[in-house]
């Protein structure tokens, strides 16, 4: 049974609307359930599957609580579920596709259980082709919102239960940020923190920009008093979230505070563990470098996308800064804060990109001395700038470049292991390991997977390991004293 489509009613996106920036105040509005909406969901069950960065965990996590809110439980399975929402990504064309095998597979779901609401959520709801492809072939999917408007899932949810109408509302930009969003957090030691939300670096291969729309920062205080709730919950660590952190509180221009005024308060909240993710180079300011030096916990580990060693492809990017520049600001970094942990994220195979380029990527790999890395093939996305640009190296030529990479970047994650062996290192105990339940697993200081024999009465506590051996992937060690 397909649902009505009153096409009058519909929002959808429009990525040129989303490119556009405006000077608007971004207001702060505090999230409240209407008291009819606390019950629509009781006796009834929900599941999130969710695809993507941190970011969009952290909204799944959201789009939970506010469920939970409305009286849904958590399903164990699909065929049980009520309300299944997918929580999508569209950072590159297998991430999209893996989404549409998904949305067929529930159709057959759909067919057996007519009542199921089936919603898509997250940065695929925000392209124009996607939504357009949903309406004419996926109309199974009774539920479309994008990202800026997960604190209207209640109204939705009700009108697709009992309108039996389709319900398809895309924002193409930004609006206030919502505080007191309700939260089901799937760690019990260990949160996500939203610090900012959106992205205005516009790097011409990347989809965020739209998806996500303009820069804007949660106020230090509603940040402050997330953590220290979540100190009193016994959280051990939190990481706090944004796609570019750096720029943290600089689109308040009446203020001159910023990510490193920010991890100096955090500092002070009695979180055990801070960890952040993810910055860009040009924004990276000695402020920051200095605030990590000093606090206690903050951790000894940084994710520094550099995306390409080319000057000319970091040019064509749009970066905004060059190998040299990269190199100088990571030197800094590491002088500051000895013995820091970097990893970034290179794309190989941007438009352009010749042998030559490639080799600036290798050369790069070796100074900056990372200890690991995300490698990506280039994907062309629809509406970004680098999708117009020629393309002649062939998909081929540009395994093999990621290959090669691959090769550099493991000698990296082992010699960034190896450092460790006979030294004792602080792990937060995650839980048992996946392979022998006798074995505990966690993450060291400076984000190394940690195995080793113990109780596990030790899940959620630091505790002293001495490192015996040193793998590329993985390290084991003794608990001691
Ligand atoms: N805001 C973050 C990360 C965003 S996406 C940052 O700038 O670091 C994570 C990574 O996906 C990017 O760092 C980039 O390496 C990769 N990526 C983004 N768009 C891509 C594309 N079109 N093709 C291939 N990789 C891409
Ligand atoms: Fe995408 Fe660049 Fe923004 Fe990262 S900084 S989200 S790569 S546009
Ligand atoms: Fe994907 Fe959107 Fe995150 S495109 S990487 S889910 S910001």
């Amino acid at each position: 049974m397909s649902k009505k489509i009153d096409i009058e009613k519909y929002f959808t996106p429009d990525l040129s609307k989303a490119r556009k920036r405006t000077n608007k105040t971004i207001e702060e509005v505090k999230f409240d359930l209407k008291e009819t909406y606390k019950k629509i969901g009781l006796n009834k069950t929900y599941l999130i599957h969710t695809y993507g960065c941190q970011g969009n965990e952290a909204d799944s996590e959201t789009m939970g609580g506010i469920l939970e809110l409305m009286g849904f439980m958590p399903a164990i399975t699909e065929e049980e579920s009520d309300v299944i929402l997918i929580n999508t990504c569209a950072i590159r064309e297998n991430a999209e596709n893996r989404i549409w095998g998904e949305l067929g597979r529930l159709k057959a779901l759909k067919r057996q259980n007519p009542d199921l609401i089936l919603g898509l959520a997250g940065c695929m709801a925000q392209e124009e082709n996607v939504v357009d492809r949903v309406l004419k072939k996926y109309q199974h999917v009774d539920l479309v919102f994008g990202t800026h408007n997960i604190h209207k899932l209640p109204d939705y949810i009700q009108t697709a239960m009992f309108s039996k109408e389709r319900v398809i509302e895309v924002f193409s930009n930004e609006g206030e940020i919502v505080e007191n969003l309700p939260k089901t957090r799937h760690h019990k030691f260990k949160a996500w923190v939203n610090i900012m939300f959106g992205c205005d670096e516009f790097c011409t291969y990347c989809i965020v920009p739209y998806t996500r729309g303009k820069e804007r920062s949660r106020s230090k205080e509603e940040i402050i008093e997330e953590v220290k709730e979540l100190v009193i919950n016994g959280y051990k660590e939190v990481t706090l979230l944004g796609q570019n952190v750096n720029a943290y509180g600089k689109d308040k221009k009446e203020d001159s505070y910023t990510f490193g005024d920010l991890l100096r308060d955090l500092d002070e909240t009695g979180i055990e563990r801070i960890r952040f993710t993810t910055s860009h180079p040009h924004d990276l300011d000695r402020k920051t470098m200095e605030a990590i030096r000093d606090s206690k916990h903050v951790m000894p580990f940084f994710h520094l996308p550099v995306q390409s060693g080319s000057n000319q492809v970091l040019k064509k990017m749009n970066r905004h800064y060059t190998k040299e520049s990269y190199l100088k600001v990571l030197n800094d970094l590491k002088e500051i804060v000895p013995g820091i942990s970097v990893t970034t994220d290179i794309i190989v195979g941007f438009p352009g990109e010749t042998e030559e380029d490639f080799m600036e990527t290798l050369d790069l790999v070796e100074k900056a001395d990372f200890e690991g890395a995300f490698t990506f093939v280039f994907s062309k996305r629809e509406g970004t700038p680098a999708a117009s640009f020629t393309d002649s190296t062939p998909e081929d030529e540009k395994k093999q470049r990621l290959y090669r990479l691959n090769e550099k970047i493991n000698e990296g994650y082992l010699k960034g292991s190896k450092r460790f062996l006979n030294e004792t290192v602080k792990v937060l105990v995650d839980g048992v390991s996946k392979n022998d339940d006798q074995v505990l697993a966690g993450y060291s200081e400076h984000q190394k997977l940690v195995n080793f024999r113990g109780d596990k009465s030790l899940i959620g506590q630091i505790v002293n390991v001495k490192i015996t051996i040193a793998k590329t992937w993985f390290l084991m060690g003794e608990l001691v004293d």
